[in-house]
């Protein structure tokens, strides 16, 4: 696998394949991978000719008081990962070479980015836009991956790719989760046993949800009761501490809703001890 550390490197590496008409997918990612991570490599690997991995935990996505600084960072275990994953190559920057002293340009999100993630991380997607347009740039790459995991920040992608006529094609990925239901992230390591536990009742409340979707029931407020019944102040043991946002909206805007006419999202974000958790689940017309 081949490791690329500066721009120029990263931008001959993908331009040389593009001339050669391959297509090249671009797996963007922040390190500390897990399977989550590596699916969609696999992903890619299965759609384009050329897999690019990057790895950058990127300053502008965290506001001050979040956990920039104590980011997991597993740079050795990740090329491993990525090796064994079939990775063509990997962009590992420094801060100075994505942000190089006096570079402020910095990209204005969609309205999508607004409400949810938006309200309790007011600065988050407009450090995530600006990084990934920038890799769009460095790494023209034919497509590029990312997981429903982070359902807002797919979508936030998807229509800046649209608004912005960025010649790529955006991939989306389904959640990967550990056998007992917890989604894969890089900050399920911040668990200790008891707070791992409890954090089940995130996967656990989207599947309730998702159980009666699927078995008719189509009003917004009857499912919410269901997805509330797990978590504080409706359950008050065996859950996570604090609950950000627990809600069912429109899949494409993100607006909310009374009735599930087409497709619908239930996105959640809680917080467990001091680590903050997101999960949603698509609720799909079959
Ligand atoms: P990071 O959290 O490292 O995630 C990188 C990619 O992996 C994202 O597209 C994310 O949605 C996906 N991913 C994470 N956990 C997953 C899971 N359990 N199943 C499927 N996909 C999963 O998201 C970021 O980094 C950053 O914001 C980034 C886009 C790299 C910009 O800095």
């Amino acid at each position: 696998m081949k490791i690329l550390n500066t721009v120029r490197q990263a931008q001959e590496y993908v331009l040389q394949r593009r001339m050669q008409s391959h297509t090249v997918g671009l797996v963007p990612t922040m390190g500390a991978l897990h399977d989550g991570h590596l699916s969609l490599v696999a992903m890619s690997r299965s759609r384009c000719d050329d897999s690019i991995a990057t790895i950058f935990v990127n300053p502008t996505q965290f506001a001050p008081g979040e956990d920039l600084d104590k980011y997991p960072r597993t740079l050795e275990r990740d090329l491993e990962k990525l090796t064994n994953a079939g990775c063509d190559a990997v962009f590992i920057p420094s801060t100075d070479e994505m942000y190089p002293p006096g570079s402020s340009t910095m990209v204005v999100p969609p309205k999508v980015a607004l409400p949810l993630e938006g309200k309790f991380r007011p600065e988050h997607f407009r450090g995530v836009a600006t990084v990934v347009l920038k890799l769009f740039q460095i790494l023209p790459a034919s497509h590029a991956f990312f997981g429903q995991k982070d359902f807002q920040q797919l979508r936030v992608i998807e229509t800046m790719v649209d608004d912005l006529n960025v010649p790529i094609e955006i991939v989306s990925c389904p959640i990967v989760r550990e056998a007992d239901g917890l989604a894969m992230s890089s900050r399920n390591r911040y668990l200790n046993v008891d707070e791992r536990q409890r954090s089940l009742c995130l996967s656990q409340a989207l599947a309730e949800v998702e159980a009666a979707f699927k078995g008719g029931q189509r009003e917004v407020k009857t499912l919410t009761e269901i997805l509330h019944r797990h978590l504080p102040p409706a359950a008050n043991t065996n859950t996570v501490d604090r609950v950000d946002y627990a809600v069912i909206v429109d899949s494409q805007s993100l607006k909310p809703i009374e009735r599930i006419e087409s497709s619908a999202v239930t996105l959640l974000a809680a917080h467990v001890g001091t680590t903050r958790l997101i999960d949603n689940c698509i609720l799909r017309f079959e």
